[in-house]
C-alpha cells in the first residue's frame, strides 16, 4: 500500500509504485482537474506539486504527474489543482488569468497555475524572469503565449516579496496562505507528516532485479507500461547519494542530485555559462526530477549534464553493497547504451577538481527549439591557459557519435597551441574529423558535423574574444 497525503487528506492506494501518478489523480482519485496531455513530460498540462518532507518544513517542487511514479508518493503530499482551489470563487493567480485573457479552451490552465504556483513556492524574492520561466515547461495550443507572459509577469508584480527567509520555512507558507495563493490546510502539512512514516507499509515490490528509479524522467517517459509492476528501486528514498559537497580541491556530487540541485547549490555560479545552460535543460518539471546519475546512465548521446562532466573530467564512484571501484567518466561510456556498469552496481557518486583561475570554460548547444528539447548537437570545453598559450584542453561532444563523447584528438592537438583564429580552425576541423555521427530526425550527418565546427569555434569567440577574428574564423 501507498500513503500520502493527497491536498487536504491522507489517501492510500493498492496501485503498485510503478503505476503512473497521473492516473492515480484522475482515474482512482477522480481529480480531473489535472489534464492528460502527451503523457512524455514534454506538455505540461499534468503539472502537480510534491511536497517532500525536509528537516524543518517541506520543500515543494512542480512536477510532470504522467512521469512521476506512485512509489514516489509515499510519506510525500500530492497537490493537484483541486488542492489550490478557494472554497468560493477564483485564487489571484486564476483571477490574473481571466483578467489577462490567458485563458481561451483551459485544458492547459490547471497546468500553468500549478506550474506558477510552484514558483511561488520556491521563492521567496518572485521576478517577471523567474514567473516566465516557470512556465517553459508548459505548452498551450490556442491562447497567444503573449498574454501568458502577461499573466505571469502581473503575478509576480502583485504578489510582492515574501518575509520569509528560506521558501521551505513555515513563515513562507503562512505568506502564500495571507495572499491567498494556498488555502490554509497547507499551515497543518508538515505535522500530518511527520505523523505519518514515510516508508510505514510501503513495499516497493522489489524482487530479486529491480530497476533503477532516480528521477524516472528517462525511464517513464519511454516505458511506463512495462514499469507499472515491475520491481523498483527509489533512489529519492536512499540517504547519502544526492549530497553535493565542496570540499578543500574537489566537487562530489551523489548521483541522486537533481539538475535542480545543483542550479540552487550554486556550485556552477562561477563555471563559465555552465549555469545558465542547466536552466535550459527539459523544464523546470523536468529539472525537479532529473538527476546526475540518471543523465550518465541512461548514456544518451546527447546528455547535457555528462557532456559538461565530460569537460570537467569527471571520476565516477561506483558501489556493489560496500565494494567500491572508481573509473573516469570518459572510460564508462563505452558503446552505444554500453556501459562500464554490471547488473546490481550502482553509481554513487562523481567529483571534479575544482578548477584553477587559470581555467575557463563554456557550453554551447543546438536543439530544434530553446527550452524543452534535447540537443542536435551539444558541447563543452575547458581550457587551461597561461600567457596565450593552452596549457591543456578537455573537449566533449554530443549528437556526433553513438556515445557523449570526449573528444581524445581535438583536446589534445591543442596542447602547447598558442589561443589564436588558426588556432580555432585546426579544433574546429580536428573536431569534424573525430565524430561520425548519423543521419536522423535531429539533422543529416554532414549537417552535424558542420553543427559540431561551428559550435567548437564558438568556444574561442566565446571565452578569446579578444585574440580571435570571428570572421576570419566564419
Ligand atoms: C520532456 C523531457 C525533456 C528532456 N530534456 C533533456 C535535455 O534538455 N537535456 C538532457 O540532457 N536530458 C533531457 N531529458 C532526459 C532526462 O531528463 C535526463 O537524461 C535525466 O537526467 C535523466 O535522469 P533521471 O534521474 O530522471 O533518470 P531515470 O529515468 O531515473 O534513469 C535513467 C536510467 O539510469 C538508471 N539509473 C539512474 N540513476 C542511477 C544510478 N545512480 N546508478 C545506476 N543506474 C542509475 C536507471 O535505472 C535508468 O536506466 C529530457 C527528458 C524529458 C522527459
Ligand atoms: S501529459 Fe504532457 S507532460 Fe504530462
Ligand atoms: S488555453 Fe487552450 S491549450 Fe491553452
Amino acid at each position: 500500500m501507498i500513503s500520502f497525503i493527497l491536498n487536504d487528506r491522507v489517501y492510500t492506494t493498492g496501485l503498485p509504485p510503478g503505476a503512473v501518478t497521473l492516473d492515480l489523480i484522475r482515474n482512482e482519485a477522480g481529480l480531473t482537474g489535472t489534464r492528460e496531455g502527451c503523457r512524455e513530460g514534454d506538455c505540461g498540462a499534468c503539472t502537480v506539486l510534491l511536497g517532500v518532507p525536509q528537516q524543518q518544513g517541506v520543500k515543494y517542487i512542480a512536477v510532470n504527474s504522467c512521469i512521476l511514479p506512485a512509489g514516489e508518493l509515499q510519506g510525500r503530499h500530492l497537490v493537484t489543482i483541486e488542492g489550490i482551489n478557494p472554497e468560493e470563487g477564483l485564487s489571484p493567480l486564476q483571477q490574473i488569468f481571466v483578467e489577462e485573457g490567458a485563458s481561451q479552451c483551459g485544458f492547459c490552465t490547471p497546468g500553468l497555475i500549478m506550474s506558477l504556483t510552484g514558483y511561488l513556492l520556491g521563492t521567496v524574492d518572485p521576478d517577471d524572469i523567474g514567473a516566465t520561466g516557470s512556465l517553459a515547461g508548459n505548452i498551450c495550443r490556442c491562447t497567444g503565449y503573449v498574454s501568458i507572459k502577461k499573466a505571469a509577469e502581473t503575478v509576480s508584480g502583485r504578489i510582492g516579496h515574501s518575509p520569509a527567509e528560506c521558501c521551505s520555512s513555515r513563515e513562507h507558507l503562512e505568506w502564500l496562505v495571507e495572499k491567498e495563493i494556498l488555502p490554509s490546510y497547507f499551515l497543518g502539512i508538515a505535522a500530518m507528516l511527520q505523523a505519518m512514516d514515510a516508508t510505514d507499509g510501503f513495499d516497493a515490490n522489489v524482487s530479486g532485479h529491480a530497476v533503477t528509479v532516480a528521477g524516472g524522467t528517462d525511464l517513464f517517459a519511454v516505458e511506463a507500461e512495462e514499469l507499472r509492476n515491475a520491481g523498483l528501486r527509489f533512489l529519492s528514498r536512499e540517504t547519502g547519494i544526492n549530497g553535493i559537497n565542496v570540499l578543500e580541491n574537489k566537487i562530489l556530487i551523489g548521483a541522486g542530485a537533481t539538475v535542480r540541485d545543483i542550479i540552487d547549490s550554486g556550485i556552477f555560479s562561477n563555471l563559465g555559462n555552465f549555469e545558465q545552460s542547466l536552466e535550459l535543460v527539459a523544464s523546470v518539471q523536468v529539472r525537479n526530477r532529473a538527476t546526475v546519475g540518471g543523465n550518465i546512465v541512461n548514456a544518451s548521446p546527447i546528455g547535457d549534464l555528462t557532456i559538461i562532466f565530460l569537460a570537467l573530467d569527471a571520476k565516477l564512484r561506483i558501489t556493489r553493497g560496500s565494494d567500491y571501484r572508481e573509473v573516469q567518466l570518459k572510460d564508462f561510456l563505452r558503446g552505444y547504451k554500453v556501459l562500464d556498469l554490471s547488473p546490481g552496481e550502482l553509481l554513487e557518486s562523481l567529483e571534479y577538481a575544482v578548477l584553477d583561475s587559470a581555467t575557463c570554460i563554456n557550453f554551447e548547444k543546438v536543439a530544434m527549439r530553446k527550452h524543452l528539447d534535447i540537443a542536435s548537437v551539444n558541447t563543452a570545453a575547458a581550457f587551461t591557459v597561461r600567457g596565450g598559450r593552452i596549457e591543456k584542453a578537455d573537449i566533449s561532444a554530443g549528437g556526433v557519435a553513438p556515445i557523449p563523447l570526449y573528444l581524445e584528438r581535438t583536446s589534445a592537438v591543442l596542447s602547447g597551441m598558442k589561443v589564436s583564429t588558426d588556432t580555432a580552425s585546426l579544433a574546429a576541423r580536428t573536431a569534424r574529423s573525430e565524430v561520425t555521427p548519423i543521419d536522423d530526425v535531429r539533422g543529416s550527418a554532414e549537417y552535424k558535423k558542420l553543427l559540431l565546427g561551428k559550435l567548437i569555434a564558438a568556444h574561442f569567440v566565446e571565452l578569446f574574444p579578444q585574440w580571435i577574428n570571428v570572421e576570419e574564423l566564419l
